[in-house]
């Protein structure tokens, strides 16, 4: 089907900056969060119908540890703390799905880092 691609540098960073130095990305950059527990990232998605979609994050962790995000959809939780693995280098994105249900319209998807690492650097949302 077809999906529609949100970048994380036009959405609402709530603690961290937009940088582009490690390419690879899409869009114009990406957002690096402050290393804490609780900087978010929120996109304001639009699904004409609603229904079942599925979330996918496109990120880089230039680490060997994980950075798991609190997944939200219009403030209800709909994954705690979904897994953002090490991919190797901050040069290499990957990305990671998550099934939800959204609503018909306008909806809010917020990812909040759990761990005092903070967020992976976060790149876009595609919606399919
Ligand atoms: C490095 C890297 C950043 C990354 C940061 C982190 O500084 O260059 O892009 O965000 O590590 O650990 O979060």
């Amino acid at each position: 089907g077809s999906m529609t691609r949100y970048e994380a540098e036009s959405a609402l960073i709530s603690a961290g900056v937009v940088e582009s130095n490690h390419v690879g990305f899409s869009g114009t950059g990406f957002v690096n969060s402050d290393n804490a527990v609780g900087p978010y990232v929120e996109w304001t998605i639009n699904s004409a119908a609603g229904g079942a979609a599925t979330l996918s994050f496109g990120y880089a962790n230039g680490t060997t540890v994980s950075r798991p995000l609190d997944v939200s959809v219009n403030g209800v939780l709909a994954r705690d703390e979904l897994a953002f693995a090490g991919t190797g280098a901050w040069t290499t994105y990957l990305a990671v799905q998550l099934p939800v249900t959204l609503q018909p319209g306008e909806n809010k998807i917020r990812v909040t880092a759990t761990t005092a690492n903070g967020a992976p650097n976060l790149d876009y949302l595609d919606v399919g």
